[in-house]
């Protein structure tokens, strides 16, 4: 089983990439699932209805999410109305919206997981402890289980990875918008990467306009930072390749679309 998934997709530059690439990704490698985050793809901050469903229009099977999770208030009225939605896991109990969803493929069911890192971030439940629970629910379903871990600190990434080599198909890193080159299979067959990295602007600041953001380092004056209108975008995206009746990982490749690594189909 190949499973595609598209990092932190970043407002309406975001949303254009996905809508031209993801139907040219999806020719060119054949995924059974494709995953996209969805934190960042309403204006640089959270989702709407309109854009959940314009998403899986495009092609997308499930939305992971991430720390912005609730920043439109939208979001309220729609997730418990959202099923191929999956918010961060270790939040509350309580906490409204799904946080496992299961995709079917070719007879396969995949289990689909989003977690939130603790380190230089809001405080919230243990992913380690939490990830746990989860995976025991997943795998009474399946064995193919994929992660998206939301955290800011490599060093966390890392010990996310290591914890759940061997328990699960996948984990990769969002939330820190630039792409690592360390995707790896680790010795118990377990993808993983530290960030996929974002799609949305090519020459912003993690996908908002540097010159706010140059402002805030130059002055420290409060700046409210956007997500430009026009400009050159990027896709980041991973590919993973799973062994479905082992739910084991055999490879993961990086992927980058933007204008200094052309996409050719
Ligand atoms: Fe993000
Ligand atoms: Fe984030």
């Amino acid at each position: 089983m190949r499973i595609l998934f598209i990092g932190d997709i970043v407002g309406s530059p975001g949303r254009e990439m996905v809508k031209e690439y993801l139907p040219k990704l999806k020719a060119k490698y054949q995924p059974h699932i494709s995953i996209v985050n969805g934190e960042n793809a309403a204006s640089g901050k959270g989702i709407t209805e309109k854009i959940y469903k314009n998403l899986l229009e495009w092609g997308a099977n499930a939305i992971t999410m991430g720390n912005h999770t609730w920043d439109k208030k939208d979001i309220f009225e729609f997730i418990e109305d959202a099923p191929y939605m999956v918010r961060p896991g270790n939040l509350p109990v309580g906490t409204p919206g799904n946080d496992i969803v299961f995709i079917k493929s070719n007879g396969k069911e995949i289990a689909v997981l989003n977690l939130l890192g603790r380190t230089f971030m809001q405080p919230v439940d243990d992913p380690f402890r939490k990830i746990d629970e989860l995976i025991e629910i997943a795998k009474k379903r399946t064995n193919i289980i994929f992660v998206d871990f939301h955290a800011e600190a490599t060093s966390e990434k890392l010990a996310f990875g290591w914890y759940l080599d061997g328990k699960v198909s996948a984990v990769v890193g969002t939330h820190t918008h630039v792409q690592t080159a360390d995707n790896r299979i680790l010795p118990n067959k377990s993808a993983y990467i530290s960030d996929v990295g974002m799609t949305g602007p090519y020459d912003g600041i993690l996908g908002m306009e540097r010159e706010a953001v140059l402002k805030r380092f130059l002055t420290a004056l409060p700046v409210r930072f956007e997500v430009p209108k026009e400009g050159r975008t990027q896709l980041s995206a991973v590919l993973i390749d799973i062994d479905s009746s082992t739910g084991r990982a055999n490879n993961i490749e990086r992927i980058q679309i933007n204008e200094d690594h052309p996409f050719f189909s």
